[in-house]
């Protein structure tokens, strides 16, 4: 198939288009380097990695704009692009509402032909601080960020009902292990305890996660995309819950020292408890996660202790 991949050069996008296109896939991967919330440098790494694998082509483009540059006529398209990131949100409105929404509404106007499925990236924010229920459960963002990937599914979604808009929503909880973004916890605490940094800890430290392994949660999404399953929503999160605290104490294990803990109100807005319930995909696709956080966060900690 020929298959769009947005997003190419970030933490999950990058891992997708690979793998695509090592499934023998023809990849058009796009990106345009946004540097609002993280450093460009992981991205470049991922670019220029996406060089060594066969059957894709890159192409540098702002996918808010003329999207002269992109070739056309794909069979799927996987919407990984976007801005990250909940608490930025409150101060970055305009990048989250352009690269959240009008990117989604560009993308579909001017790249979506009668065959082409598309697959959007959301996440577990849409159901606000707490997300431990079904693909049913209600949706009540706490954050922008939130209210702009819930306005992106509704965008698909009335694409959908009045013009037979083909497509999948995919809510991804919290994803973790090598190549994660600076911005994200897990990297911040490791950075901050392997050189003896401060980390703050917001609130009380029993904040949870099921986190999804970045290798398992590129496996699902890639099988889905080749499915071209239709107009469903599935939750994608691993099993294990995990609180803040859980997290440095693992990390303090394998680094082999102690973290320079400061303690900080809880941040307005941040999700309290994500336990993502995973029967739909785990039914449809088998999705059995294979990588437990142990396993996963000893990966994280020699990817970034080599990098
Ligand atoms: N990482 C997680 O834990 C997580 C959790 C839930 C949902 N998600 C979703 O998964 C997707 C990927 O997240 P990620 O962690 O890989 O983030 P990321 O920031 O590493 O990747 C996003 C990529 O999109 C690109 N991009 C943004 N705006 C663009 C534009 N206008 N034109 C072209 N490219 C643009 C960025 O340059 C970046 O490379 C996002 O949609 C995010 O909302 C991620």
């Amino acid at each position: 198939m020929k298959i769009l991949v947005t997003g190419a050069a970030g933490f999950i996008g990058s891992g997708v288009a690979r793998e695509l296109a090592n499934r023998g896939h023809n990849i058009v991967a796009a990106d345009m380097f946004l540097d609002r919330l993280y450093s460009n440098e992981p991205k470049f790494v991922n670019w220029e990695q996406l060089s060594d694998v066969a059957h894709i082509e890159k192409v540098v483009v702002d996918l808010r704009g003329d999207l002269d540059a992109l070739p056309d006529d794909y069979d799927v398209i996987v919407n990984a692009a976007a801005m990250p990131g909940l608490m930025t949100s409150w101060s970055e409105f305009d990048t989250y509402m352009t690269c959240n929404i009008k990117l989604v509404e560009n993308l579909i106007s001017h790249r979506v032909s009668e065959k082409t499925h598309f697959l959007q990236f959301s996440t577990s924010s849409v159901y606000g601080t707490t997300a431990t229920g079904d693909e049913k459960s209600e949706c009540l963002p706490t954050s922008p960020y939130g209210v702009t990937k819930l306005a992106a599914e509704e965008l698909i979604g009335a694409y959908h009902r009045t013009h037979g808009l083909q497509h999948t929503i995919l809510r991804l909880f919290s994803v973790f292990g090598p190549g994660q973004r600076p911005d994200m916890a897990y990297h911040k605490l490791i950075k901050a305890i392997s050189a003896g940094e401060e980390f703050v800890v917001f609130g009380d430290g029993l904040q949870s996660r099921t986190n999804t392994f970045v290798d398992d949660c590129v496996g699902i999404i890639s099988t889905i995309a080749e499915s071209r399953a239709t107009n469903e929503v599935f939750n994608i999160s691993g099993s294990e819950s995990v609180t803040l605290n859980d997290a440095i104490a693992a990390i303090e294990r394998e680094v082999g020292k102690t973290a320079l803990l400061k303690h900080a109100p809880a941040r307005k807005g941040d999700q309290r408890t994500t336990s993502g319930a995973t029967e739909k995909v785990r039914a449809a696709f088998e999705f059995a996660p294979a990588t437990s956080f142990g396993e996963g966060i000893r990966k994280q900690i020699e990817w970034q202790l080599a990098t």
